[in-house]
């Protein structure tokens, strides 16, 4: 069966229909389908390969990476099984936004959150696409100096040219921000340098390092210098970002840039905690995709620092902010108040997909506590949903043991409020 053509109508079925559709084939192998005790209930695990690579390809507008994203082809299994067009689509940990541009895309109105403020740089230009020309020309018009110096030791990530043009290009966004003279092409140019700044390809404006969402420090960085034998070479920084920006626009035609950037200018973002987002009214999101912190303790700052100081924002608040918690008992207490604030904004019919991936090698299975949460908040659990991918008929849905390398998991728990 088409899967495409049959989800976009699923929004109008019944519960029954959706969970046919999650019985169904991929179109190429059965759907698993088994009864697991949760909670004092017995919950439907379906388990296949959900989005299949044969779908149709992901836009290139999501490349911008991210730790710990979500494949495009997640949200959007969601989106078009369980909404229509128009319908409020909302991710409250959205990361780089995957939930919210992939909800842009399939034309339906969008909210997002995310406590760490890089978040929204990386978002918020991505619907509101400028022009390729006014790109261009605006890069022209920026007086990169060469000879331009950081205020903090870079030379081991970069040429000197190369952190002179940064460091030029870092004090004019700084001073369009001052003055409130930044629009969405001075905010375009800030989203592609802020994710070119550091990577392992001659495509970023460092010599090689780490990719680009996990910058080192810059004693490693000497390290790996020293490892590899290499320096930094120059590189043109107007010149790569208006590479990446043609890469990032290469299927986006004129015509679904300006439905998107009519999304963008209804758009809901904020950097708030996730439990507490008092500005999204009451009853009125259809669908929420999203994957949660973890329980692993990423250092943010760590990861973060240059894209942090490129952009004039205090690492330390972001260690401040975001959820890190060590246990089992710490996560689920944040996640409820999340669960509690996700059923008050979701209209009466409408949906979560709760996304926990595998945690700690598979030996914590996250949706046995997130069902219960979920349904201390007054959620329905509908069911659970495991998206292998290299799925094998001998493969269990414990994830014990048999989620051999190569293989992606998705461990969605999806919710219903009646
Ligand atoms: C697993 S990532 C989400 C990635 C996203 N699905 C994507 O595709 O980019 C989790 C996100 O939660 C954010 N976060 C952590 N604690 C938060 C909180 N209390 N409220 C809101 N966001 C939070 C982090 O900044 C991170 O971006």
């Amino acid at each position: 069966m088409a899967n495409e053509v049959f989800y976009s109508y699923l929004h109008n079925f019944t519960l029954d229909d959706v969970l046919s559709l999650l019985d169904n084939d991929n179109g190429e192998q059965k759907t698993q389908v088994e009864n697991v005790l949760l909670d004092g209930e017995a919950v439907k695990y379906f388990i296949n390969e959900f989005w299949t690579s044969g779908q149709r390809k992901a836009s290139n507008l999501h490349e911008i990476s991210y730790r710990a994203c979500f494949k495009p082809q997640l949200p959007r299994f969601f989106i078009q099984s369980l909404t229509g067009e128009g319908d409020l689509v909302y991710d409250p940990f959205m990361g780089r936004g995957t939930t919210v541009l992939e909800a842009a895309i399939l034309k339906r109105r969008v909210a997002g959150n995310d406590i760490n403020p890089l978040s929204r740089v990386l978002v918020e230009p991505r619907l509101n696409i400028p022009l390729y020309q006014e790109i261009a020309e605006r890069i022209n018009r920026i007086p990169f100096n060469d000879q331009a110096g950081a205020d903090r030791d870079l030379s081991m990530f970069y040429h000197p040219r190369t952190e002179g043009e940064i460091v030029s290009l870092r004090r004019y966004l700084e001073e369009k921000r001052r003055n409130r003279e930044e629009d969405k092409v001075d905010s375009w140019i800030r989203m592609v340098a802020t994710n070119r700044l550091t990577g392992h390809s001659p495509g970023f404006f460092s010599v090689y390092t780490l990719p680009p969402n996990q910058a080192v420090s810059p004693q490693r960085q000497i390290k790996i210098n020293m490892k590899r034998n290499q320096q930094p070479e120059y590189r043109d920084v107007g010149k790569l970002i208006l590479k990446k920006t043609k890469t990032l626009l290469k299927d986006i035609t004129e015509e679904k840039r300006k439905e998107i950037n009519a999304c963008g200018e209804k758009a809901l973002l904020l950097s708030e905690h996730a439990g507490f987002t008092r500005e999204i009214t009451a009853e009125s999101v259809k669908l929420t995709v999203t994957s949660p912190p973890f329980l692993d303790v990423v250092q943010y700052s760590y990861d973060n620092w240059l894209r942090c100081w490129f952009n004039g924002i205090d690492e330390r608040i972001i260690d401040k902010r975001i959820t890190v918690t060590r246990n089992i008992r710490q996560w689920s207490g944040v996640m409820q108040d999340v669960f509690a604030e996700l059923y008050r904004i979701t209209v009466k019919g409408g949906w979560v997909a709760f996304e926990v991936g595998e945690v700690k090698g598979g030996r914590i299975k996250l949706e046995e506590y997130v069902v219960p949460l979920g349904k201390r908040a007054r959620f329905h659990c509908f069911c659970v949903l495991i998206n292998r991918q290299q799925f094998t008929k001998t493969s269990n849905i414990w994830g014990i043991g048999n989620n051999a390398k190569g293989t992606n998991t998705n461990r969605i728990v999806l919710f219903y409020k009646s």
